[in-house]
């Protein structure tokens, strides 16, 4: 049933076990699979109406009307959807998100899963969540897990082209016994210099160190998911750490090297690992941004949260939980 507009919001997710690499530019499969917790901030909300007569789509992003490379890459996936549904309407995209945007804290993920939710109703797309993955994957690879509320794996799939296409998306991992916290240490809001997508693709054809790193991951995504069941955040904590900081090793080795992290930064993982050596369990994560994450207990949650604000350089500091999955606004279908 197609409508003329549709709402989503979808919710940004930080991986515990990161992406990092492509092996297919164009279809967005990645080189490992990773596996992430969605949060319960900053959510982006999507707005989607279709316009029979634009000749071409409008995207409009946090107010401001895009014409870079953002409304670049949402044309490209709106022409996924066209392809796929057989309607050839133009559309007028308006999203806002709440948390920053291109600063490392998983704007496109949030982006790219509420406008695949969004765009997939109003063009007519009746998806499963598995197809919605695979669907927000090709707009950002992250998207793909932030379909799912609390925890998911995005499975790298096998092959290459079309095939393959088919066997790349992500699926929730049942975590019952889990209390975990992510504490949101912001030491910059701003834009990155250089995205995501140019950071790995650089660090894959130039750190020689990357496939060392890809190689690590299973064994961290199988010790992550053991830890997960058992609700042990020593070990969850320790794995998502090493992953992060392995993917970072990759990206200073890349010639020239490419370097998110800030002076602020690494004074936010001082403070955690002095948290971690009082006994508290304290654990960093960073994605393509200076930001850090701190995995702990919803219990300590904000005695971290207080230690990170009085760190030097720290902005502000959100704690966030598990969070839930991507869905329709229905209240604003017409
Ligand atoms: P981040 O760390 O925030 O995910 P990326 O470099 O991966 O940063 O992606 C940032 C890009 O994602 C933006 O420049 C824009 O192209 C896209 N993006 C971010 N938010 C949205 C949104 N709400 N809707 C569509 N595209 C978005
Ligand atoms: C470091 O999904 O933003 O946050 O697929 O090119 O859009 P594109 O990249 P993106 O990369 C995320 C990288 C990361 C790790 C992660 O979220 O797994
Ligand atoms: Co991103």
């Amino acid at each position: 049933m197609m409508s003329t507009s549709a709402t989503a919001i979808a919710h940004p997710n930080i991986a515990l076990i990161k992406y990092w690499g492509k092996r297919d530019a164009e279809l967005i499969l990645p080189n490992n699979d990773s596996l992430s917790m969605t949060l319960d901030i900053h959510p982006t909300t999507t707005t989607v109406t279709l316009d029979a007569d634009a000749k071409s789509d409008e995207l409009v992003l946090n107010g401001i009307r895009a014409t870079d490379e953002a409304l670049i890459r949402a044309r490209r996936f709106l022409d996924e959807v066209r392809a796929r549904s057989g309607v050839c309407e133009y559309a007028r995209i308006d999203s806002h998100n709440e948390g920053p945007t291109a600063a490392g804290l998983a704007s496109s993920a949030a982006g790219f899963a509420a406008l695949a939710v969004a765009a997939s109703a109003v063009y007519g797309l009746d998806y499963s969540p598995a197809q919605l993955s695979r669907l927000a994957r090709r707009g950002s690879g992250s998207a793909a897990r932030s379909v799912f509320g609390g925890f998911a794996q995005w499975h790298a799939g096998h092959g290459s082209g079309p095939t393959a296409d088919e066997t790349s998306f992500a699926e929730p991992v049942e975590v019952t016994r889990m209390d975990i916290a992510l504490v949101v240490a912001v030491v910059d809001a701003g834009r990155k210099a250089l995205s995501s997508r140019d950071a790995m693709r650089h660090t894959v054809a130039t750190s020689p160190l990357y496939w060392a790193w890809v190689d690590s991951v299973g064994d961290d995504i199988t010790e992550m998911r053991a830890a997960l069941c058992h609700g042990d955040l020593h070990t969850v904590g320790a794995v998502a750490e090493r992953n992060a900081l392995g993917m970072h090793a990759t990206m200073l080795a890349a010639r020239p090297a490419v370097r998110f992290l800030s002076a602020a930064s690494l004074r936010v993982f001082d403070e955690v690992a002095r948290l971690r050596s009082t006994g508290l369990p304290a654990y960093v994560t960073v994605d393509a941004g200076p930001n850090v994450k701190v995995l702990c207990s919803t219990g300590a949650s904000e005695t971290v949260a207080a230690a990170v604000r009085a760190v030097e350089g720290v902005r502000w500091a959100t704690v966030a939980q598990p969070g839930p999955a991507a869905r329709l606004r229905a209240d604003v279908r017409s």
